[in-house]
């Protein structure tokens, strides 16, 4: 699907459920929110009808959050579904991590094609703070299996904060002797993001140079997502950085999302888009007219240094899947 603004989309992230076993401040309340009724969460036949409906219409690439999307029972077969139909290129999954290491066997057996796992420290107790739980030690058995799975495509995606420098730098030196991506991603103002301190890509480059000598761009770009990658001296990972404040990468944004309850938003920060679970009673031909024009309002960028947005995205990041 091309946009108004030429843009190429064929990437739809699905959050598959607004639960989580974490509360990452940035993220949730410690309270937890209300979650959506079971009944007005996507079954997966009607999101395997709706990606069907999607990748006629050109989306090629799947990546399926949460929440936590391993929180929902039966991803595996979903994935297994997703990846069989015609045309779908990868399937992809954000993941806290905490149950990666039991589920992992299943996902890999499903045909997944890359895990991101969410991760932003390497300290016990920094987690638990940050995620509220007690949890490092089950990620990190997590991590461990995922970088054992012969040649699955892994990231790790840091939010960096202010004064998380040894965060930063432990997390990176993951990425020294693995074929791995530590990716470090700017807070975006969403939700109870808007109340955190942010870091720029600048000083979280910085840190990282300051202890690992120069960062060098690739010479051609890789992915086609936001992220813009470089080398490190003498590691065998990839360094990657998200900044979607300093660095505004909206006239390359290739993607749309999908919540838990079956809302098309077209952009992370509006609430703008097309509500599709009601017109699941309705033919495949409504519904491909409802994403077309939704897709046809794609807002042109995000405003995160505008304090007073119109359309402003009520949801919580949790609501919406990164
Ligand atoms: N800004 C940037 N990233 C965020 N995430 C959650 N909230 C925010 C925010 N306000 C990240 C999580 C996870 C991904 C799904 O989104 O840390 O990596
Ligand atoms: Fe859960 Fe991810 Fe939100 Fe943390 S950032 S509470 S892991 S959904």
């Amino acid at each position: 699907m091309i946009d108004s603004f030429g843009r190429n989309i064929d990437y739809l992230r699905i959050s598959v459920t607004d639960r989580c076993s974490l509360r990452c401040t940035y993220c949730m309340p410690e309270e937890g929110v209300e979650w959506l009724p079971h009944t007005e969460i996507l079954r997966y036949e009607d999101l395997l009808r709706i990606c069907r409906i999607f990748v006629s219409l050109g989306i090629t690439k799947f990546k399926l959050t949460g929440g936590e999307p391993l929180v929902r029972k039966g991803l595996a077969d979903f994935i297994r579904s997703l990846r069989k139909i015609d045309g779908v290129q990868s399937v992809t999954l954000t993941t806290n991590g905490v149950d990666l290491k039991n589920q992992l066997p299943a996902l890999l057996d499903a045909g997944i094609d890359g895990i991101n796992l969410s991760l932003d420290t390497l300290d016990a107790a920094r987690f638990a703070e940050r995620t509220r739980r007690d949890c490092l030690p089950q990620v990190l058995e997590g991590l461990n299996a995922a970088l054992a799975a012969p040649g699955l495509n892994l990231k790790i995606n840091c939010v960096s904060m202010a004064g998380a420098e040894d965060d930063w730098i432990a997390l990176a030196a993951l990425a020294r002797d693995r074929a791995l991506t530590v990716r470090f991603i700017e807070l975006m103002p969403i939700g109870l993001g808007q109340g955190g301190t942010p870091c720029t890509e600048a000083e979280v480059s910085a840190a990282l140079e300051r202890v690992y000598g120069p960062l060098t761009p690739y010479d051609t770009p890789l992915g086609n997502g936001p992220a813009h990658y470089c080398s490190l001296p003498d590691f065998t990972g990839k360094i990657g950085f998200i900044s979607a404040v300093s660095h505004q990468f909206c006239d390359r944004c290739n993607r749309v999302r999908l919540t838990a309850s079956g809302y098309l938003k077209t952009c992370l920060q509006y609430d703008v888009g097309a509500a599709l679970a009601p017109l699941l009673a309705e033919p495949d031909d409504v519904i491909r007219a409802a994403i077309e024009d939704a897709v046809s309002r794609k807002p042109v960028s995000h405003q995160f240094t505008n304090p007073a947005p119109e359309h402003r995205e009520g949801r919580i990041m949790s609501q919406i899947g990164g």
